[in-house]
């Protein structure tokens, strides 16, 4: 069970004008973002996130039961959002397999202090359903394309993905004003480095952000070495010599991108880079996974069971007071502290990527 946590708001008796007290972690962290993911199934078999081999057509993903209920969802979101968080992101798995997200958009876009309502997908159902999803109060949406080489986007979508149909995805967003749109790019040595120029070329001057994430050891099954990475600062001297670029400053504290633009007005760009250059100091997320528990750390290798307690019948307070708990304990720092040349480094248990959409 949870220890009774502080509580976070002075009861109007107690003060006659209350003051928010903002929630903080164990290294004055607030909680800003919460990360939702739907489901924990994917039309994709990128290789870095869902391995084939190990995703195959046996594999055991969550059963409908097992996931929250839209109904559960919305009210961990409620919770969140009167602990602080503004941002909420809806991801996957492919978010996009859920067929009535919609239902689920509405619900969050109008919950108070929601200020920014974004989904992350891999595009390849988004041309149909962009307009609605505006519709319904989604903001804007990421979109994850590694390269513009029909090859070798098929080798790292694990062989299901159709180009074609990310880049109409991609057009349809736009006209639906799902924006400002980005591009999730993760690089690897030797398969998609050589296309970065190429996916920058195509997107710069549309508006449209292109992030150059490196390559993470996200979980434990997608192999991730340390020379597989590309750090950041190779690829800004790659790009800096087609096109001069200058570092701007973050949109928010927090943000996981370092921002650059094209010195020639054609926008901006973006780098993640959690290996090279980790963002821990200010971290402000949180991570729902669909079956429901709280991960506090995309390395976490446990999470709180918030399932168990809704459907036991906690009420809003006492959510709220769980998600308190949980965060006034956090002290997750897992890139800063990052041993790669370490070999029990890989032996940490990690929940994997595709059940908390990154
Ligand atoms: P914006 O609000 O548009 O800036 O997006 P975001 O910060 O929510 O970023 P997004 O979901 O597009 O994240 C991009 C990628 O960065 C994720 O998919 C992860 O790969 C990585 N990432 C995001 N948050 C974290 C984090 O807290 N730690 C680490 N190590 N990587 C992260
Ligand atoms: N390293 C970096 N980024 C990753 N993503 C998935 N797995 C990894 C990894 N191992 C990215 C996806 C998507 C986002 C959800 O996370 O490409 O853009
Ligand atoms: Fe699916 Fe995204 Fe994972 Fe690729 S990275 S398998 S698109 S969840
Ligand atoms: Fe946040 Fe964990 Fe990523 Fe550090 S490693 S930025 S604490 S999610």
């Amino acid at each position: 069970m949870h220890n009774t946590p502080m509580t976070m708001r002075s009861s109007p008796d107690e003060n006659p004008s209350p003051q928010p007290t903002p929630l903080a972690d164990a290294l004055h962290r607030p909680m800003h973002d919460l990360r939702i993911s739907l489901l924990d199934q994917c039309n994709f078999r990128c290789p870095y996130c869902m391995p084939e081999a190990e995703f195959h057509s046996e594999y055991e993903f969550l059963k409908r039961q097992q996931r929250l209920t839209y109904d559960e969802i919305v009210r961990v979101a409620r919770a969140a959002s009167r602990l602080g968080v503004s941002k909420i992101r809806l991801t996957g798995g492919e978010p996009l397999l859920d067929k009535n997200v919609c239902d689920l958009i509405e619900r969050i876009a109008v919950l108070p202090g929601v200020e920014d309502l974004a989904l992350t997908t891999n595009g390849a159902l988004l041309a149909p359903i962009a307009e609605k999803l505006a519709l319904a109060g989604l903001q804007r949406v990421t979109i994850s394309l590694d390269s513009l080489d029909k090859e070798i986007f098929r080798i790292m979508s694990g062989g299901r993905g159709d180009l074609d149909a990310v880049l109409a995805g991609i057009k349809a967003a736009d006209a639906a004003g799902l924006g400002p749109i980005k591009i999730n790019v993760v690089v690897q040595k030797s398969v998609n480095d050589d296309g970065v120029l190429d996916l920058l070329e195509h997107f710069r001057g549309t508006g449209i952000i292109v992030r150059l994430i490196e390559f993470m050891d996200v979980g434990n099954r997608n192999g991730w070495r340390l020379n597989q990475v590309v750090p950041s600062r190779e690829l800004l001297a790659r790009i800096q010599k087609r096109w001069p670029m200058r570092a701007i400053g973050k949109n928010y504290p927090g943000e996981v991108a370092r921002r650059y633009e094209y010195v020639d007005g054609a926008g901006e760009m973006g780098f993640i880079s959690s290996v090279t250059a980790p963002f821990c100091g200010d971290c402000s997320r949180a991570r729902l996974s669909a079956d429901g528990k709280l991960y506090t750390c995309l390395f976490a290798n446990q999470g709180t069971d918030l399932r168990e307690s809704l459907r036991n019948g906690a009420d809003d307070d006492e959510l709220q007071q769980i998600l308190t708990s949980i965060w006034l304990q956090r002290a997750d720092r897992y890139s800063e502290l990052r041993r790669p040349e370490i070999a029990e480094h890989h032996v940490l248990q990690k929940v994997e990527m595709y059940r908390i959409g990154g």
